[in-house]
């Protein structure tokens, strides 16, 4: 297990529970990939490369006269440049003397026991008393001494490599870099489907599924984040793989910032995937001396097709990915201003809300958007954190105390990342903010973004943190982000340093975050992005839960959230019940039903509660009752999804969470679409033990696992559409 290195072979074997991963430095130093799957002791897979002469796939010099060998054809580890291989690279650079070659040739690795790091940015790590081990392989260009260093965490209980890469300018001139993966995986074959997980504001990670065919199948972001129009998690998986079948890998990047994925399928019907920081508007200048590395990227293999993907991404992001003590300690249930008040909000107003929320079940107020300055609506003010005591004169710590008295806890949304040009900040500061002398920058949302690339910067920051953190009683922030960032340039960099502002933005976000969340533990940290653009493992490495989207239409949240759990586990969704009809969609959807959705999720309040029946308001009591009560299995047990949204017929949407010893599940259920005299659906559960009893609340039944796992439970023909239930079941 681990990782093992064969001297004799000079074979690379990284083994973890399920899974093996393979590589070998064959005779001329190139380092190529052989194998990467199910698990197989011993075995060595460089057997499966063939080799013949290729007509147009060139050979390097030093394969002389063997017309056989060719990196155009071979799979590497991670391809070489201008060395005759045409396909997708993960690396481009500019030596000194112009040329654009780099040809990676072994030179040396290192194993350690404990994880890599990536340099400024967030990791994989491993939990108390878990062992780890790290490879670093580095491979040399003999020609310029700038030197590629791949660099492997194999989590072997998880089922998980971290992978990242480092490059080194050993040579004695200036490079640049503009294109460098976190990964390059080489596939023999290909007969795979891509999944991938796309959308736009308020429709977020609607998952798609495609045969892939010839050429390359590009993804990513330019906007500075991570974005709602695409996700920076891909499976690759076989064609007939399904939820319960099938080999499926997992590629999740661990950064917020652009990104690009890409997956090839070339000539000889052989697959590559790429895939790290996209190479838009990047460039690096590395002297002599210098190194750049990678954001970190969780590679997971699973035979158990994509549910058994899912649960390793599920088990792996709860637990080796943030330090918030917030992944073992309860959430509180809260509820959010936002679409109760908008900015038209006082603190008399605010108090009452708190007041009626109390029978309801919550722990926790979130004071939204328009609490600062002259915040009335969202073309001014951002940069201006000083409290608006026209609204709150009592000030955030006097309405805190309030709340506190009532035995809630209080929250604050910030969006710290923004300047509105209407600002004291903006006024003090015009070049604070990214934007290209002698020209008028892009709006967005009337807000320009704070150059965080820039220490001046992110210290103000925590500076405006630390202060309203230390002024009130706050254990819950909301921390927001609210455009895609455009006019990339920074005013306190030279010319050739405007390619690392991207990236240096999202390492300054880092810094922040990393500093902020060190210092107050005991704040909960909730990310954002008008929803759910900025929803990725780099911020979840800060924030253990993401606001999901800005749409809370539960119909539409069933998509958005069965998109989100590939990924991402359940506890790092961001869910609220509110009203109806719906504020984005004008949808009118039974209240158990906003409940019962937003409980696959962290679950919350969206709404006024002193707009709400007596009759509401107890059954949201009974909501958060049934949250409670299942918290556990929610927060820590397996996920299943039960139907997929994406296919035609069934007219109703199930999923289901079973605690890891398989005693107790719970099922949900929502109709979708109704039709009169419809035919009787059945529903197949899943995370059983087969020959164990079980009790389903809801139905009267007791039934073994067999039954319920080969022929299900019939779907209740009363449900009307909107309508749902759960069912919970016991083992007897
Ligand atoms: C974004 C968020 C919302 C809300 C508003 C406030 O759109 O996603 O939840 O906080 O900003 O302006």
């Amino acid at each position: 297990m681990g990782i093992f290195y064969e001297e004799g072979k000079r074979i690379f074997y990284l083994t973890t529970k399920q899974t093996l991963y393979q590589m070998v430095v064959e005779e001329k130093g190139y380092l190529l990939h052989t194998y990467y799957g199910e698990r197989a002791d011993g075995e060595d897979f460089s057997y499966l490369i063939t080799r013949y002469d290729r007509g147009f796939s060139g050979n390097p010099n030093s394969a002389e006269g063997d017309r056989t060998f060719s990196l155009d054809a071979l799979p590497q580890e991670f391809p070489s440049l201008g060395a005759a291989d045409y396909r997708t690279t993960g690396l481009e650079l500019t030596n000194g003397d112009g040329s654009f070659a780099f040809e990676g040739i072994y030179e040396g690795h290192k194993i350690y026991s404990g994880a890599y790091k990536p340099e400024g940015m967030p990791g994989l790590k491993p939990e108390k008393d878990e062992d780890v081990q790290s490879l670093e392989i580095t491979l040399k260009d003999v020609a310029s001494g700038v030197k590629l260093i791949l660099c492997y965490t194999v989590f072997e209980e998880k089922d998980v490599i971290m992978r990242a890469a480092r490059l080194q300018n050993d040579s004695h001139e200036t490079i640049t870099v503009t294109k460098l993966s976190s990964v390059s995986l080489d596939f023999l074959e290909s007969g795979y489907d891509l999944i991938h997980f796309d959308g736009r504001h308020a429709m977020e990670r609607e998952m798609h599924r495609e045969p892939l065919g010839f050429g390359a199948r590009q993804f990513g972001s330019v906007r500075g984040t991570s974005s709602h129009q695409s996700n920076p998690f891909f499976i690759l998986c076989q064609r007939g793989a399904d939820e319960d079948r099938g080999d499926c890998y997992g590629f999740s990047l661990i950064y917020s910032g652009n990104f690009q994925f890409t997956a090839e399928k070339d000539q000889y019907d052989q697959t590559r995937v790429t895939m790290g920081i996209h190479p838009y508007q990047f460039s690096w200048q590395l002297r002599s001396g210098e190194s750049f590395a990678t954001p970190a990227v969780a590679l997971a293999f699973s035979s158990e097709g994509l549910t058994g993907l899912s649960h390793l991404y599920h088990d792996l992001y709860r637990r080796n990915l943030s330090s918030s003590p917030f992944l073992k300690k309860r959430r509180p249930v809260l509820i959010n201003s936002w679409e109760a008040a908008y900015f038209d909000l006082d603190h008399d107003s605010l108090v009452k809300m708190a007041k009626e929320a109390l029978p309801m079940g919550v722990n926790l107020f979130v004071l939204d958007d328009g609490w600062f300055g002259r915040r009335d609506n969202d073309d001014k003010a951002l940069g201006d954190w000083e409290v608006n005591t026209k609204k709150l004169p009592k000030g955030l710590s006097g309405l805190a105390e309030e709340i506190n008295a009532l035995g809630m806890e209080f929250g604050l949304w910030v969006e710290p990342e923004m300047v509105s040009e209407d600002s004291e900040l903006y006024r003090a500061h015009p070049d604070w903010c990214l934007s290209v002398p002698g020209r008028k920058g892009a709006r967005g949302r009337f807000q320009m973004v704070l150059d965080l690339s820039r220490k001046e910067v992110q210290d103000f920051i925590l500076d405006v943190m630390d202060r309203l953190l230390a002024d009130a009683n706050i254990t819950y922030i909301k921390w927001d982000m609210n455009r895609s960032l455009t006019d990339v340039y920074s005013r306190a960099r030279g010319k050739e340093e405007q390619g690392t502002v991207f990236h240096r933005y999202v390492c300054g976000l880092y810094r922040i975050l990393e500093e902020l969340t060190g210092k107050w533990p005991q704040v909960l940290f909730e990310g954002c992005s008008g929803g759910g653009g900025r929803f990725d493992a780099g911020m979840l490495a800060y924030h253990p839960q993401i606001w999901c989207s800005d749409n809370t239409d539960a119909i539409n949240r069933l998509k958005i959230q069965y998109g989100t759990s590939f990924g991402y586990p359940i506890s790092a969704m961001g869910a609220h019940v509110s009203v109806c009809p719906n504020h984005q969609t004008g949808r009118v959807v039974p209240l158990k039903t906003r409940g019962i959705t937003a409980m696959s999720g962290t679950f919350g309040y969206e709404l006024d509660p002193t707009k709400l029946t007596e009759e509401e308001k107890k059954e949201c009591g009974e909501l958060t009752r049934k949250f409670d009560c299942y918290y556990d299995l929610i927060f820590y047990g397996d996920y299943y999804r039960l139907t997929n949204p994406y296919e035609e017929g069934e007219g109703f949407m199930a999923w289901e969470f079973a605690d890891k010893e398989k005693k107790e599940a719970l099922v949900s259920i929502v109709i979708t679409d109704k039709e009169p005299n419809d035919a009787q659906r059945y529903l197949r559960l899943k995370g059983l033990k087969r020959d164990a009893k079980y009790r389903v609340e809801g139905l009267d039944l007791i039934v073994s696992g067999q039954a319920l796992l080969k022929a299900g439970i019939p779907v209740p023909r009363e449900l009307h559409e909107y309508d749902s239930v759960q069912f919970h079941l016991t083992e007897q």
